[in-house]
């Protein structure tokens, strides 16, 4: 599979899959969790693109998915400077350009009024998540199984407790 998804003006399938353990999974609970809420809001914003175009909900939905991914990254780049994992810096960099995409182009889903523009951003978005799944986020979920062995759970938890998904900005 390339890395962008075949873009066209209106796909008639949806480009966003539902989170699924069997594929999806890293092997802790709170990250996995983290990622079944991105991917719901994910799909979230591409049904109301398609559904609603831009609707009065749409900078609430983009919020809602900024929010998400920037403290989901944040609790991964903690756990994984707790536990010594060797490529934190690299992962770091990853969501780092992640980020920096999402804050030059999600702004702009209002103004453009392309449905191929939107189609793109979703993609993108949709095949990032997928990659950085695969080839990232499994690596750590590895390395902290190695790591803490049958007490992975609870050390794991413990450390994530000090950075929590729903902590907002003042
Ligand atoms: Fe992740
Ligand atoms: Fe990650």
């Amino acid at each position: 599979m390339s890395h962008l998804s075949r873009i066209s003006t209106g796909p008639s399938f949806r480009r966003v899959a539902d989170w699924n353990q069997a594929s999806h999974g890293v092997g802790l609970a709170e990250l996995d969790h983290d990622h079944n809420l991105i991917f719901i809001a994910l799909g979230t914003l591409e049904n109301e693109l398609r559904f609603l175009r831009r609707g009065a909900t749409l900078p609430k939905t983009v919020k809602f998915l900024d929010h998400l991914t920037k403290r989901h990254f944040a609790r991964e780049e903690h756990l994984m400077e707790r536990l010594g994992y060797p490529k934190t810096g690299e992962h770091r960099e990853q969501h780092g350009l992640l980020t920096a995409w999402m804050d030059a182009v999600l702004p702009s889903l209002g103004e453009v009024r392309r449905p191929s523009y939107d189609d793109a951003v979703i993609a993108y978005l949709s095949d990032w998540w997928h990659v950085h799944n695969h080839r990232h986020d499994k690596d750590y979920g590895q390395y902290a199984g190695e790591r803490f062995a049958e007490d992975r759970f609870a050390e794991a938890s413990s450390i994530l407790s000090e950075c929590s998904l729903y902590q907002f900005a003042e």
